[in-house]
């Protein structure tokens, strides 16, 4: 499955140089700035007689742009150049792309996570390699440099066979400088078809405006384009592929959405990407957890007596599961809380070894910064889960784990609540084998589920179109909805009724099921839908049903989201969305889903601004 693509590759070779290569290279990065960006940089060969340079700063493109100002003349020869979010490192200039070898004869862009990295960073550094940044992007221009032997395809071929990994690159050598090469695994990249120009592109967006034809670069396939000949595609075993030349029909922005009509719905439908990318590397084939964020804070994590989780919004909610697993998983209590509430309180009390859980998907929530500090001012130590590398929640806090979900650009938090939710499971099975806690016979299953769930996740996201009916009947005439689940599906139903009124403007509330008879249920008439989240298998199945029979004698309106294979629950309820059965703790990645696609799509038909709604911004960074 293909990760979720999170940097934007641009390279060049062709007849263009000085300020109009500056252009078409600037101008391709900021094609693909909409996918995150906190730096961002150039390189190109020249004529092949000096090392190869690089202009590179932290920023957007705006602020490349105004690096390059005064040398764009100098630009020349193959170009390439890159826009990252970080992954790995800190985003600040030495962690831009590109990344040269030692002698400064290669530059590399690149895509993707090198898994080995370790084994590979210090295997160079015996050998003499001084690294300059954190990347592991860098590590690939030493080595490919290291390889190189008068062919520099068979460089890359060479060097990324000792790659565990994603990548998609483009390379640039000080003595071809007529030439790109390029590769790719699992990470996308294209050719654009000029004429006497070619380009390599991790986005067609980034050279539609000057060309439509476009070679698609296959799984495992590496490269070369040079200005005087036609591309060569090999296939890692060296055997030539047919190059296939398409023409692009669809527009700028489209290419953008990756086709999908606003990015809300390309994050939710890409969540079997993100939910592999956030697990990538960590869950090991053996059942064991590898979370590099936590590994000095053993000790605290091994005394560690009672849990704290501050956070807002989405993030709360992914928490409240977090809060669940913790106690169940663990062993160790746990509580999830507001983090403006938690943080505004007078006096605040907390057993001794607490420690906190801090989730945000921005890393820039001011509510969520202000818990951290007032629990790091007593004394407790904090870790984030947190989507943005290089943001204040990721800089401030002790330790922790990014989502590398991908940037999330629509407003209303989708695939980082996924991504948080699995989180806290690696979280607290990273923590149970590091207290000694033995595994327990249903987590064979469990774990194989895990690995599953993103393609779990797609199946339920091709419902999309099922999903898109059911909000036909309903985005007009019903002014008010309750969402309600139990348990751990209690925090999803809260979820579900913030997407529905953030992005559609209905009022939703989401309950505990179990708290409707006690007030909420006054409400209940024909024209207020109740949305159920229905597991079955779970040991409250038959209180679910009388409380959805409640509900049903006060002509309520019911839709379900149920069990596949759960035949029962079709019979008394109005409408059912079916999920695929999964061991408890991974059910809300399952049952989230239909309803982002539900709040997506009554949002659309009633005509919302789906991805800038109204009075919100993507980060609250005011308290
Ligand atoms: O970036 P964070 O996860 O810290 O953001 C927290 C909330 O502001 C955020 O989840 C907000 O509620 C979203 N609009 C929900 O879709």
């Amino acid at each position: 499955m293909e990760g979720e693509e999170v940097c934007g590759i641009v390279a060049y070779v062709g007849p263009r140089r000085g300020a109009e290569l500056t252009t078409l290279l600037v101008g391709g990065l900021s094609r693909v700035e909409y996918r995150g960006y906190d730096s961002a940089g150039v390189a190109w060969t020249g004529d092949g007689s000096h090392p190869i340079m690089v202009v590179k700063c932290q920023g957007k493109i705006a602020d490349l742009e105004e690096g390059l100002e005064g040398i764009e003349n100098r630009l020349s020869g193959a170009a390439i150049g890159h826009t990252r979010w970080a992954t790995h490192g800190d985003p600040n200039e030495t962690n831009a792309h590109p990344h040269r070898s030692c002698r400064r004869h290669v530059a590399v862009v690149h895509n993707g996570i090198i898994e080995n990295e370790d084994l590979i960073r210090r295997a160079l550094r015996d050998r003499g390699h001084v690294l300059q940044s954190e990347t592991d992007s860098e590590l690939l221009a030493h080595l490919i440099g290291e390889f190189l032997n008068g062919d520099p395809l068979e460089a890359v071929r060479t060097a990324l066979e000792t790659v565990q990994g994603d990548f998609a690159l483009a390379v640039i050598f000080r003595d071809y400088p007529d030439r790109v090469i390029f590769a790719r695994r699992e990470s996308p990249l294209c050719i654009g078809v000029g004429d006497g120009e070619y380009w390599v592109a991790s986005d067609p967006a980034s050279f539609m405006e000057h060309t439509r034809k476009i070679i698609d670069i296959g799984e495992d396939q590496l490269g070369v384009i040079s200005a005087s000949a036609d591309p060569v595609i090999v296939d890692f075993g060296n055997v030539p592929v047919t190059a296939k030349i398409e023409e692009i029909d669809w527009d700028i922005e489209e290419a953008e959405k990756d086709g999908y009509e606003h990015f809300m719905l390309k994050e939710i439908c890409r969540q079997p990407a993100s939910l592999t990318d956030s697990m990538r590397g960590r869950l090991l084939p053996e059942g064991g957890v590898h979370l590099g964020g936590l590994l000095d804070h053993r000790d605290v994590l091994q005394d560690m007596q009672y849990c704290v989780l501050p956070a807002a919004g989405t993030s709360l909610f992914a928490s409240m599961v977090g809060e669940i697993l913790i106690e169940e998983i663990v062993g160790v209590p746990a509580v999830a809380r507001n983090a403006a509430e938690l943080a505004n309180r007078q006096h605040l009390v907390f057993p001794r070894n607490t420690v906190f859980w801090a989730a945000s998907q921005s890393g820039g929530t001011a509510d969520t910064l202000s818990a951290i500090r007032r629990a790091q001012a007593l004394g407790h130590r904090v870790f984030g889960l947190c989507n943005v590398v290089g943001s204040p929640v990721s800089r401030e806090t002790d330790g922790g784990v990014h989502l590398h979900a991908g940037p999330e650009i629509g407003v209303a938090s989708t695939k980082a609540f996924t991504s948080q939710v699995l989180l806290f499971q690696l979280i607290c099975l990273y923590i149970r084998r590091l207290r000694g806690q033995e595994d327990l016979p249903w987590m064979g299953r469990y774990l194989e589920e895990m690995r599953r769930i993103p393609k779990l996740a797609a199946g339920v996201v091709a419902q999309s179109d099922l999903i898109r009916s059911l909000a036909e009947r309903f985005y007009q005439g019903y002014p008010s909805f309750y969402f309600l689940g139990r348990g751990i599906l209690y925090p999803v139903a809260m979820e579900g009724a913030l997407k529905l009124k953030e992005i559609s403007y209905l009022h939703a509330e989401g309950y505990p099921m179990a708290e409707m008879k006690h007030g909420p249920i006054a409400l209940i008439d024909e024209r207020f839908p109740t949305v159920v989240l229905v597991p079955q298998g779970d040991d409250h199945y038959e209180k679910i049903v009388a409380n959805i029979r409640e509900i049903k004698a006060r002509k309520g309106i019911v839709i379900a989201v149920a069990s596949q294979g759960d035949d029962r629950i079709a019979e008394i309820v109005d409408e059912v969305i079916y999920v695929p059965r999964v061991t408890y703790y991974l059910l809300p990645i399952l049952y989230v889903i239909p309803l982002q696609l539900f709040a997506y799509h009554m949002a659309v038909l009633r005509g919302c601004n789906v991805d800038q709604p109204r009075n919100l911004a993507k980060s609250v960074t005011v308290s």
